[in-house]
């Protein structure tokens, strides 16, 4: 059995806040490795990609206005569960209730923002982890 990758994203709250390296910390601390990592500008044809499950959400285009509002920063880490070992390193979406400890109950919360910001993506299973480090590190 291969061990498990997952795609982690500093959205641009989390990079304009400089929380780059804590959240690569955070990943590194727990155990798992980074494979690849790059700073991006997203453009709208990625995210539409990225976020196809969302399109015709209501707040699908404000989550696409805020993914390009400044540079991301997309990483691949790997380790034996990671991809549920990141969702819990990063608590659930909302900041607000998200559980001290975790990196959006630590560093993020509610900005009255047309969508929530909540400084990292993370994939939610093997098959989102498989379509999405194809975005954004296509061999
Ligand atoms: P992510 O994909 O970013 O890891 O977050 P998630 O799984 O916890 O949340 P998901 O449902 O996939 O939503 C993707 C991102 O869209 C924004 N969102 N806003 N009701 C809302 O205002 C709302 N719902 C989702 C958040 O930025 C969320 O992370
Ligand atoms: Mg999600």
């Amino acid at each position: 059995m291969s061990i498990e990758k997952t795609l982690i994203l500093v959205k641009p709250d989390g990079v304009r806040r400089g929380l780059v390296g804590e959240v690569i910390s955070r990943v590194e601390t727990k155990g798992y490795s980074i494979e690849a990592l790059r700073l991006l500008n997203a453009d709208r044809a990625l995210l539409e990609q990225h976020y196809a499950e969302h399109i015709g959400k209501p707040f699908y285009e404000p989550l696409v206005e805020f993914m390009m509002s400044g540079p991301i920063v997309a990483m691949v880490a790997s380790g034996n569960r990671v991809i549920e070992g990141f969702r819990s390193l990063a608590g659930v979406t909302d900041p607000t209730v998200a559980a001290p400890g975790t990196i959006r109950g630590d560093l993020a919360r509610d900005q009255g923002t047309k969508v929530v910001q909540n400084i990292v993506h993370g994939s939610d299973s093997p098959e989102s982890a498989a379509r999405e480090i194809q975005i954004f590190f296509p061999k």
